[in-house]
């Protein structure tokens, strides 16, 4: 089989979007939104909520509308973070976003607790005249979004919510449910396998929330390594040092994309026609593994297109 035939193979159905790393930053920072040109980040999400003053609100919109229809953050998804509906900035952020030249990606927004409430934010998009390409993230950071998941990733199967990715808040949820923000995350776990079978079970992106403590390598790999190995898509980050850490570790290595070769070659092979499981390097390797193989290939292909 040729790499382009197993390129092919890996392709379908709808390539992946890449999200290793996603990078948030204060719509009234006007240094980082322009810092964030040149920053390799898969993806980035313009505050207008917790990170900006109250006094500042104005002025981020300002800076966000000009960065959005400046065109120089190229391929990547481009994602404004709104006040949440509980309070009158919403309406005022999403109709400064109406009027970009540029909307964005999509409109995250923050203290979700109920289905009802995401089925709103996403007619008021429409009402609003945000086109169809802009998605409805929403940030699981509550203790009753975390509780009612299913429900609230279920309205995905009402197009017009557009529901498209969740963003795990665990700051807000520390302050809600008083538990520790420490470096060992054991305690969240029950939290993160939770969000994580909602958002696949509806098909939707997932992302880990941030670490708080940028000079800390070693706890950001442990905390990108134990996303990943749940299945996260990537990593909510708050500081440019922590994006090639994030980039690595939500990548399939060298080792995962030839293991991955192997095997959606094994099942491409003619003699393997009429199988349904074949041994490779001692180990049972069934369809589906071919599946995730297939998928591991998509995503290598879409994170190697992201660069020139
Ligand atoms: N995005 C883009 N650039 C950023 C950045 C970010 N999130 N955070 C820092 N930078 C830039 C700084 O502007 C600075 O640029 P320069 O020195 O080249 O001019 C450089 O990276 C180094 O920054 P540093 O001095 O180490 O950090 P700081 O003290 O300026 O900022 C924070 C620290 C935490 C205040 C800042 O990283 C931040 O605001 N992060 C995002 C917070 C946020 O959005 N929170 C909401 C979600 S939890
Ligand atoms: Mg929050």
């Amino acid at each position: 089989m040729t790499p382009a035939q197993t390129a092919d193979l890996a392709a379908s159905p709808a390539p992946p979007r890449p999200r290793r790393s996603v990078l948030y930053m204060p719509g009234s920072n006007a240094r980082a939104l322009e810092k964030a040109r040149d920053l390799q980040a898969d993806a980035l999400i313009f505050d207008l909520e917790d990170a900006v003053a109250p006094n500042q609100k104005h002025v981020a919109r300002q800076n966000i509308l000009a960065a959005l229809e400046s065109g120089a953050y190229g391929q990547r998804e481009l994602i404004v973070r709104i006040n949440s509906f509980d309070t009158p900035l919403a309406q005022d952020d999403l109709a400064a976003l109406a009027r970009a030249g540029r909307p964005p990606d999509a409109v995250l927004v923050p203290k979700i607790i109920a289905p009802g409430q995401v089925i709103r934010a996403g007619h008021t998009l429409s009402q609003m005249g945000f086109p169809e390409r802009t998605r409805l993230w929403i940030m699981i950071e509550t203790p009753l979004g975390v509780l009612d998941i299913r429900n609230i990733a279920a309205t995905s199967v009402d197009p017009s919510a557009r529901l498209s990715a969740f963003v795990l808040g665990l700051n807000d949820l520390a302050k809600d449910t008083g538990a520790r923000l420490t470096t060992n995350r054991d305690h969240w776990q029950p939290v993160l396998v939770r969000c994580l079978l909602a958002a696949r079970a509806y098909d939707l992106a997932i992302l880990d929330s941030v670490m708080n403590d940028f000079s800390d390598t070693d706890g950001l790999r442990s905390e990108c390594e134990a996303a990943r190995t749940l299945g996260y898509d990537g990593k909510t980050l708050i500081h440019p040092n922590q994006i090639a850490l994030a980039n690595e570790i939500f990548a399939p290595s060298a080792d995962d994309i030839a293991e991955a070769r192997t095997i959606v070659e094994a099942f491409a092979a003619p003699e393997a026609a009429n199988l349904g499981a074949v041994s490779i390097k001692g180990r049972m390797v069934e369809r589906l593994h071919a599946e995730i193989a297939a998928r591991t290939l998509a995503l290598a292909a879409a994170i190697n297109q992201l660069r020139p």
